[in-house]
């Protein structure tokens, strides 16, 4: 557990596990993703409760700021679902995820990180050291 201010004025705290249901809910309905109900939110949580690393923050207990691994601890290694409340984006929080969930895989002795951007998100990933794929060499996906 970590408590930080953010930009000097907003004091937040990062725990390491994954938040309640309730307040995970709340904060991936505004994201927008399940949008067509793919998924129910007891899969969701139940997909999150099982992944390799994940963490919290709050700002005056409200839930605020998500982000995951998904990992076999060795060499491959996913981050998803990373998350900031719309009233709380471009303050430096996403950021503080993504340094926190690096810093596990450097820890870990992983060296080497992939995600998924979604659309219109590749500069916040590029600040962070992330590189697009070789066209060679893209990433690929089947819905099934
Ligand atoms: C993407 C997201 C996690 C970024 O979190 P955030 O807390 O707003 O990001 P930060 O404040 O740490 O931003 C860090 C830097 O990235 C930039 N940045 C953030 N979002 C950006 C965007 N959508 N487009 C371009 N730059 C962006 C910021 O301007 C900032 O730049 P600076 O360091 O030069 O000031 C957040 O916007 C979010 O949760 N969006 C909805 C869910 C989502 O799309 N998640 C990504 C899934 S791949």
């Amino acid at each position: 557990m970590e408590n930080e201010m953010i930009k000097g004025t907003m004091e937040i705290e990062l725990i390491e596990s994954t938040p309640t249901k309730d307040d995970f809910i709340i904060l991936h309905q505004t994201t927008g993703w399940n949008a067509k109900g793919l998924y129910t939110y007891d899969q969701l949580y139940s997909a999150i409760c099982n992944s390799w690393y994940s963490v919290s923050i709050y700002h005056d207990r409200s839930l605020i700021g998500f982000g995951r691994i998904i990992s076999d601890g060795i060499y491959q290694t996913l981050i998803c679902d990373v998350m900031v409340h719309p009233e709380y984006q471009t303050q430096g929080i996403g950021t503080k995820i993504m340094n926190a969930l690096l810093k596990k895989c450097d820890k870990e002795g992983i060296k080497w990180v992939q995600l998924f951007c979604a659309k219109g998100k590749q500069d916040f990933y590029k600040k962070l050291g992330f590189v697009t794929r070789d066209v060679e060499a893209p990433g690929m996906s089947l819905f099934l």
